[in-house]
């Protein structure tokens, strides 16, 4: 037994997230997750929401609200959709949190005794108009790396690049459209990356096994030569970690807060700092404290592409800086963008199916299963009605959810809601627990290398097997000779949607344990042998006939749904 511990990126705390945010972070981590579990392992699986910086200054605002009040309110409303998707966190934490101030304020100190830190007076962009500094993401211009017109202050959408305010080319304030900036002077913190670049190439390179997409990023900004330049770490705004050197005040630095982006990644500490003082857990050291029992632990985190600089230097920068024995990243897992019918999700815009929205048409495991099996991992993926449709009629619908539906329906007319007794395995029996034993080695190496999409297919391929023995053997006609044989088909197929439920789990849990409940069964070990865990339910255990596992989408519902979420949300 192994122990993992799973962090999928912090949503920003201003709205609900959309699908192609759930599907780069939270849900394959969330699968992921579920499939350590199932194997038994112990995982300690954090998330939280990122709240600091101006993004949630500014949708309080908007909102007429107080952003602490705003922050709190937001979070509940992201932990209840988190739990509608059934993402399975220990603890979804605050990066607001008093834990995360103290620890966030430890680093910093810490950093600066390692002569890490260096206060710089610079000059940064003040807006006359919005009578405030402008920080990073709230000035737009042209990227001087790539041209993009509309590269943000701190990063450019388009070729990735970590930016400077100051670097962009005919900025303009995207708070008020103004181009009346001008720079004023301020003191900052800086963080001395620069003097790390060879720890961080290093460490880069000792990561022989992280994917492709992870560490041509990093190598990307370690090699282009400035993307490891000293970073700013304070910002000069109200809400955030105030600047202080662990718990004393740090001259000069009055007012001022940390940028967030430095405090956001140490909440994945933090986190589990605040699952111990919520009562959840007694040891978060053990997780997290090389000298303290960490050295044992797998660390594994998710994120989309656009995270990757952050997680691969920044916050490496922070951890191996401060020479303390803190457990850093074993496997960074990084997707790719999911666009949506033709275009791109746009929070701004409303473009696109938003968490909320997508419970409220559909159950969780429908978007589940088709975000998971589309997951934008070797390129960008697109969601579309059409194909969404497609995947559930047919693989959940017609394939998971036809068989459960068939083979229970004739247990119950000819032998009654039982697991019936009598017939051998023949041939055909040998040859599906065969096959499934073939198949389930591979869905498990899939899911353990995070292959989302061939862990899905794997999957479905598991299901269709099912389908095709019971077409072959066919029972209902076998019923007419030979009632025996008849009952030792369905006695197989019987232990096949037990089987089904348990390896589907980390997928569509809800569906999964709807079928154990069914199945009147509550073993849920993993099927290590194939044929032993088809006979798990033995002859006379009872069942019921399940109600509708998985429903059709119509071509009037895809029609509906097509319209209602081209454009601006209605609420
Ligand atoms: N809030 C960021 C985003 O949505 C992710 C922060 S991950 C963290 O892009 F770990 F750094 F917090
Ligand atoms: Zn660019």
């Amino acid at each position: 037994m192994a122990r993992h511990l799973i962090t999928s990126a912090l949503p920003y705390i201003n709205g609900i997230k959309h699908l192609g945010n759930l599907v780069g972070s939270q849900l394959p981590a969330d699968l992921f997750a579920r499939y350590m579990r199932a194997r038994g392992h112990e995982v300690l699986f954090l998330c939280a929401t990122d709240e600091h910086g101006t993004p949630a200054e500014l949708a309080a605002a908007k909102a007429g609200k107080d952003v602490a009040d705003y922050c709190a309110e937001l979070h509940e409303v992201q932990a209840r959709i988190a739990d509608g998707f059934r993402l399975s966190f220990d603890h979804y934490g605050r990066s607001s949190s008093p834990q995360n101030h103290a620890l966030t304020q430890h680093f910093a100190g810490r950093l600066a005794d390692m002569g890490l830190i260096r206060e710089v007076t610079e000059k940064m962009v003040y807006s006359n108009t919005d009578g405030r500094f402008l920080p990073d993401r709230y000035i737009e211009g042209t990227c001087p790396n790539c041209g993009f017109e509309s590269a943000r202050g701190d990063q450019c959408d388009n070729c990735t690049k970590q930016l400077d305010p100051t670097d962009l080319i005919n900025p303009y304030s995207t708070i008020s459209g103004s181009t009346d900036l001008e720079e004023r002077e301020t003191k900052h913190l800086f963080l001395c990356q620069s003097q790390m670049r060879e720890k961080l190439q290093a460490w880069i390179d000792s990561k022989t096994d992280w994917p492709v997409l992870t560490t041509s990023i990093a190598n990307k900004w370690l090699n282009d030569g400035d993307g490891l330049q000293d970073r700013g770490i304070t910002r000069d705004l109200d809400w955030g970690v105030p600047v202080k050197k662990g718990g004393e005040d740090w001259p000069g630095m009055e007012g001022k807060v940390f940028y967030v982006w430095f405090d956001a990644p140490i909440e994945y500490i933090a986190c589990a700092q605040e699952w111990v003082d919520a009562g959840k857990g007694d040891d978060w050291e053990r997780w997290w404290r090389t000298d303290k029992g960490a050295d044992d632990v797998t660390y594994t985190q998710f994120m989309g592409k656009d995270n990757v600089p952050f997680h691969t230097l920044s916050f490496p920068a922070t951890i191996l800086g401060s020479e303390e024995p803190w457990k850093a990243v074993d496997y960074i897992k990084s997707f790719n963008y999911l666009n949506y019918d033709g275009g791109q999700f746009s929070t701004s815009r409303g473009r696109g199916v938003f968490m909320d929205q997508a419970l409220e048409i559909l159950p969780s495991d429908y978007w589940r299963w088709w975000l998971l099996s589309h997951a934008p991992e070797s390129s960008d993926s697109e969601f579309t009605w059409e194909n969404f449709q497609q995947s559930v009629n047919k693989d959940l619908a017609d394939v998971l959810g036809n068989f459960v539906s068939r083979v229970t329906k004739f247990c119950r007319s000819k032998f009654g809601e039982e697991v019936p007794a009598g017939g051998d395995f023949g041939e055909t029996e040998q040859a599906l627990i065969a096959d499934l034993t073939t198949r389930m080695r591979a869905y498990e190496q899939h899911m353990q290398d995070m292959e989302v999409r061939k862990s899905a297919q794997e999957l479905r391929a598991i299901w269709v097997a099912g389908n095709e023995y019971l077409q072959t053997a066919a029972p209902w006609s076998t019923f007419k000779e030979d009632p025996e044989k008849a009952a030792a088909q369905i006695r197989l197929a019987l232990n096949l949607i037990r089987f089904y439920a348990v390896i589907s789990a980390p997928f569509i849990p809800d569906a999964s344990a709807s079928l154990l409940a069914a199945m009147k069964t509550e073993n849920t070990s993993w099927p290590d042998d194939v044929a032993a865990s088809l006979e798990a339910l033995a002859p006379g255990h009872a069942f019921t006939v399940p109600d509708v596992t998985f429903r059709k989408v119509s071509d009037d519902e895809r029609e509906d749904w097509q319209g209602r979420f081209a454009g601006k949300r209605d609420s």
